[in-house]
């Protein structure tokens, strides 16, 4: 590599939302809060070269690779989303960028690859606004730069630049909450939710019929929009109340009534989007059934997919993955699932791993 030849990489995880982000307006602005648990193992590494070009023209130049290999689509999308920048980064077409990106999970296992993929290449382009410019940011305002950055990716990308508990969106009792980036919400170091885990069920890999794009633009004429925000509203000021409380029934509930409302909303759009399996409500009838039985404090939610998500605690785990050996595995395609638990957030990557 030669010496004007620079190079950063970050590896940053997806998250999956309790509170479910659905519809937006503007640049990039959510219809209603959200929160989410940011996942540990299921990241995307991405590393950014970039050489300062010999004829400046106002043009973005990039090539994006993934797993090595040239992605045209996602380069595309990314050329589209580093030429939106070009007023907040004027440096951009100065450069000729080259991303290379690998994600530790499969395509299309209902894990939202755009969370974790925006998060890391806006880690990756405010990293060389900071090293061209010269002019370090506070930890605070970095991180926050990010989650501006992330969110005109990927608004669920806005989350996954911090650890933990994540909220993003304007919430009258949450101070330095906003729309326009994302916020840690911390919970009490001793609490049981800090061991808090998520088992993805993996009920199908097919390409979704609906993106999430598509998705949030279904809700600008949806009939029961302005029910939509209500409901959300009220449900984030439920689940904040019950990680304040350690009250895991309401917890359990509240995420629960969440996912079933998204894909409501989702089945009654138009057109409508079903994008729920026979084996997705399997799953639901056994996780409520077990916990009935049980007491144990494990709950579901789903993303914009047929993947359900089993949350539950360190604490439960060994008879957690008995029940998910003995009873759900046989919904999962090929047995498919994802071991994952909360994570700490996106991390620096040294270019040493690089090859
Ligand atoms: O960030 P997007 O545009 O992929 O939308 C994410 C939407 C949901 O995953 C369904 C909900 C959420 O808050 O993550």
């Amino acid at each position: 590599m030669s010496e004007d030849t620079k190079i950063i990489g970050w590896n940053a995880p997806s998250n999956i939302a309790l509170i479910k982000y659905w519809g937006k307006r503007d640049n990039q602005l959510p219809e209603n809060g959200s929160l989410s648990l940011t996942l540990n193992k299921s990241t995307t590494s991405t590393f950014l070269t970039y050489k300062k070009k010999q004829t400046l023209e106002n043009t973005i130049s990039i090539e994006y690779y993934f797993h090595g290999e040239r992605q045209l689509a996602f380069e595309s999308k990314t050329e589209r989303l580093l030429n939106s920048l070009k007023s907040q980064m004027p440096f951009l077409p100065d450069y000729d960028l080259i991303f290379h990106s690998s994600n530790t999970f499969p395509h299309s296992a209902g894990i939202a690859s755009s969370a974790s993929s925006m998060c890391a290449l806006a880690l990756c382009l405010v990293t060389m606004e900071e090293n061209i410019s010269a002019n370090k940011l506070k930890t605070e305002d970095f991180f926050r730069r990010a989650s501006i950055i992330s969110r005109l990716g990927s608004g669920s990308a806005s989350r996954s630049i911090y650890g933990g508990f994540v909220t993003w969106g304007k919430i009258p009792s949450l101070e330095n909450s906003s729309d326009e980036y994302a916020t840690p919400y911390p919970v009490d170091p001793g609490s049981r939710l800090n061991t808090i885990r998520d088992i993805i069920l993996i009920v199908s890999s097919n390409e979704k019929n609906v993106s999430s794009s598509k998705g949030h633009a279904l809700m600008n004429y949806h009939p029961y929009r302005d029910g939509r925000k209500i409901q959300a509203n009220d449900n984030m000021l439920k689940i904040i109340e019950a990680i304040r409380k350690d009250d895991y029934k309401t917890l359990a509930d509240t995420a629960e009534n969440e996912a079933l409302a998204l894909h409501a909303l989702l089945m009654t759009s138009e057109p409508d989007g079903l994008l729920l399996k026979p084996g997705t409500l399997s799953i639901i009838e056994e996780v409520r059934k077990y916990r009935r039985s049980t007491g144990t404090d494990l709950f579901f939610t789903i993303d914009a997919g047929p993947n359900v998500h089993l949350i539950y605690f360190e604490d439960q785990r060994e008879e957690v993955l008995s029940f998910v050996q003995n009873n759900l595995v046989r919904f999962c395609e090929d047995g498919q699932w994802i071991d994952d638990c909360l994570g700490k957030g996106p991390e620096r990557i040294s270019n040493e791993s690089f090859d």
